[in-house]
């Protein structure tokens, strides 16, 4: 299987709950490590770049509201297959419908704060990542 890179976001509903080190601990016992990741407040306009495919959707004015409502914690997740084996961890879009033990089952209230964002193919992976992490900002993590 593929060694793969996925960006993944503990949104700002996740981060005011406190739950950050709870999602990190399911990462690594999946055996995803991080590579890079730091916490940063969104501008409106970074927000609106990173969803700009949303652009036309209805929800896109409170998707980049709820995005800028607070802090984010943005990382760099790594390890096989590890876009769709952070996209199971994650659950579904609506936690209504996520699996029990999801990320998003467990941590999020609703479609519109659902906690956590996951690239959902290697080709979105590669520009979300170098939309937050310059290249040397991610790390080889070799043992
Ligand atoms: P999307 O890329 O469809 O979901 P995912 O985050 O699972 O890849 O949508 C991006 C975000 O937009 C989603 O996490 C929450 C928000 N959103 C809504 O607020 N309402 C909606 O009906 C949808 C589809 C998404
Ligand atoms: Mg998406």
């Amino acid at each position: 299987m593929a060694i793969e890179r996925t960006l993944s976001i503990i949104k700002p509903d996740a981060v005011a709950k406190n739950v950050i080190g709870e999602i990190y601990t399911r990462f690594e016992k999946v055996g995803l490590k991080i590579v890079a990741a730091k916490m940063m407040h969104l501008s409106q306009e970074k927000a609106e770049g990173f969803y700009a495919e949303h652009k036309e959707r209805p929800f896109f004015k409170d998707l980049v509201s709820f995005m800028t409502s607070g802090p984010v914690i943005v990382q760099v997740l790594e390890g096989e297959n590890a876009v769709l084996t952070h996209r199971d961890l994650m659950g579904a879009t609506n936690p209504a419908e996520a699996a029990a033990g999801t990320i998003r089952a467990d941590f999020a209230q609703s479609i519109d704060e659902n906690a956590v964002h996951g690239s959902d193919s290697v080709e979105s992976a590669a520009r979300e990542v170098s939309y937050f992490f310059a290249d040397d900002e991610v790390c080889a993590r070799t043992r």
